[in-house]
């Protein structure tokens, strides 16, 4: 069988991706009651980070090992990836050892070359382009708080960055409307918002883009990587903080959520994301479950 790779929410098909985030709540739910759940017994993930995370590597780390697997942790400054190895011979030699590869990377084309020439699943966690094992979470929060997200109307608010672009492929994949509050400068990739804009649509006024939602999510003015755009970022993204101004213009039961880590102050402002429409702490909890229920999903069970 051909090998699954999840290197953006494109690699699924709808239903797929509504079958995972069941899962997700169904493994949640057996990990509260302790119950031992061993489908990746043996089974060994390594994990390539060429830039930082808390959240990623923990719940994959944690998620393989109460799977009954292990992880191991690749960091360009200790392998010979930091020294020039291509990623191409990487792949080849990581395939050999591991079940699958999952990497954290700047280019979006590391993730399609490692994908290309590895011969298990390579699971995307974040590069310039897309972050889709965050939408999984995201996603499984608000089912879990509010139920099916189809039909319902969510705004970005920020930069379009590669959650936002996540947030468009997950628009028409789980078939909601996506409002998107960004600076003009700041717009989606072109060649993304072609292929996935059908159910986005850029409102440059954060006001009128959050009128009457059902969730508003945002996330930092500067990635990992832009760090010297700080500055000048912070101006332009001023009038594009999430604050309870912004928050009053959604419905009432809107959700906010922020993929963390947040910067209280800029982007969003502290009663907002501590407040009680905010389900930030549930979401960073469920990058576990949602990725329990990918990696189950992409490494085939061991036959005997
Ligand atoms: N949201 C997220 O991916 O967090 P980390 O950068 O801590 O992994
Ligand atoms: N847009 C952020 C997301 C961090 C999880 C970044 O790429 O740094």
């Amino acid at each position: 069988m051909a090998v699954r790779h999840f290197l953006t929410l494109a690699d699924l098909s709808r239903d797929t991706l509504n079958k995972l985030i069941t899962r997700a709540i169904e493994l949640k739910a057996m990990q509260s009651r302790g119950r031992i759940h061993e489908a990746l017994k043996n089974k060994v993930l390594a994990m390539v980070f060429e830039k930082s995370s808390t959240r990623t590597r923990v719940s994959f780390e944690a998620g393989m090992i109460q799977l009954g697997g292990g992880s191991i942790f690749l960091s360009p400054r200790d392998t010979q990836l930091g020294r020039g190895e291509p990623i191409a011979d990487t792949a080849r030699v990581l395939s050999r050892m591991v079940d699958a590869i999952m990497i954290r990377t700047f280019a979006h084309d590391t993730v399609v070359e490692l994908a290309e020439y590895a011969d298990v699943p390579v699971i995307n966690a974040l590069t310039d382009d897309h972050h889709p094992c965050q939408l999984l979470a995201d996603i499984q929060t608000y089912v879990e708080h509010r139920g099916s997200i189809e039909g319902k109307t969510v705004t970005w608010v920020g930069d379009g960055n590669n959650m936002c672009h996540s947030y468009m492929q997950a628009a028409k994949q789980f078939g909601f409307k996506l409002n998107i509050a960004c600076p003009e400068a700041y717009k989606p990739k072109a060649d993304i918002m072609s292929a996935w804009g059908d159910n986005s649509e850029i409102i440059h006024d954060p006001m009128t883009a959050c009128r009457d939602v059902d969730l508003i999510t945002t996330d930092v003015w500067a990635s990992m990587g832009q760090e010297g755009e700080t500055s000048d970022r912070n101006k332009v993204f001023e009038p594009y903080q999430v604050n309870a101004d912004l928050m009053a213009q959604a419905k009432k039961d809107a959700l906010f959520m922020h993929c963390l880590p947040a910067h209280r102050g800029e982007e969003v402002s502290a009663d907002v994301i501590d407040g009680p429409q905010s389900v930030v702490w549930d979401e960073a909890g469920n990058r576990l479950h949602a990725q329990k229920a990918l990696l189950e999903f992409l490494i085939p069970p061991t036959k005997n």
